[in-house]
């Protein structure tokens, strides 16, 4: 017993400085210790209105941060009052990247300009590659209640990807695993976490995207691809990434890494976003996201001519 007591004071003073760390790493293995990433920029969401008049909340895609690569834009649509969302996103056209819709509470009721229809809702997703070209729309339904709570991510496609025949992922809240662990709580729509795999595949940016729930004092602790780019989005309540806060609301973009490790001393929910970035240039106007200016005229042509969706 003594002696056991002894081996583990010596294993624990051996763990507790930076010698013990790489001694560790070493014995399982490993060639560097994990990098935790910290904050670099911290955007507030702004009061906005899109589609024929919906109340939304934007934290990227705005004059304040217009991409973080190969990110695009996000947008959380959060009310009871369905004065604020019924207009919906009446028939628009896209091309040269992809829409993700996560809607946690309430639906919208989806149909495109080939022959697509169905229902995101109640803790849904769906994955659409534009690709070449779609003309959809979404309306606003509701489900349980009049809440309709639902965010929207747009993420680039690579140029030689933006003339892809279009693509559904379709998610049934059923489909996207959650995984419980000790105060915390995940659901995997994108990516990895530990040997659970979100059901989204097939991805040129490899993304990540997980909904994730701290009791408080909770910690999440997730590794990923040093060099992607990962950002955090605050859904409710209050977490930090080393010292920084960040509150319902707001994005927290952070700098390069292997690993994001989350605390909430109230508790939190929130998004993690990642994916490999593009590293090319980037043409936007309206619901078109292309490489060159040229590719953007040509798109509005397209699209009033009647071609933008074969
Ligand atoms: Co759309």
């Amino acid at each position: 017993m003594t002696r056991y007591n002894a081996a583990m004071r010596r294993r624990d003073l051996l763990v507790s400085g930076l010698a013990g760390a790489v001694l560790l790493g070493c014995q399982r293995g490993l060639t560097k210790a994990a990098t935790p990433r910290e904050i670099v920029r911290v955007v507030p969401a702004q009061r906005s209105r899109d589609g024929a008049g919906v109340k939304l909340r934007r934290s990227l895609g705005n004059a304040a941060l217009s991409v973080l690569d190969p990110f695009l834009l996000l947008d959380e649509i959060h009310s009871s009052d369905p004065a604020d969302y019924t207009a919906g996103f009446p028939q628009h056209p896209h091309r040269g990247f992809e829409t993700v819709s996560y809607v946690l509470r309430g639906g919208f009721d989806h149909r495109d300009s080939v022959g697509n229809h169905g229902l995101i809702a109640d803790g849904g997703a769906q994955w659409m590659t534009a690709g070449r070209g779609i003309v959809h729309q979404e309306m606003p339904v509701q489900t349980t209640g009049s809440e309709l709570w639902g965010l929207q991510l747009w993420v680039n496609l690579p140029a030689a990807q933006k003339w892809v025949p279009p693509r559904y992922q379709d998610l049934g809240a059923a489909a996207i695993p959650e995984i419980a662990m000790a105060d915390a709580r995940a659901r995997v729509v994108a990516g990895r976490v530990g040997a659970t795999r979100g059901p989204v595949d097939g991805i040129a940016t490899r993304p990540t995207l997980l909904d994730v729930t701290l009791e408080p004092g909770a910690q999440f602790h997730h590794e990923l691809p040093g060099g992607d780019t990962a950002f955090v989005y605050v859904l409710t309540g209050e977490i930090a990434i080393g010292t920084r806060q960040v509150t319902d609301g707001e994005l927290a973009a952070t700098g390069p890494g292997t690993s994001l490790v989350v605390t909430s001393a109230q508790g939190g929910r929130f998004l993690t976003i990642a994916a490999t970035p593009i590293n090319e240039p980037v043409a936007r106007r309206g619901p078109f996201v292309m490489t060159t200016e040229a590719e953007l005229d040509q798109a509005f042509a397209d699209y009033r001519a009647g071609r933008l969706a074969i």
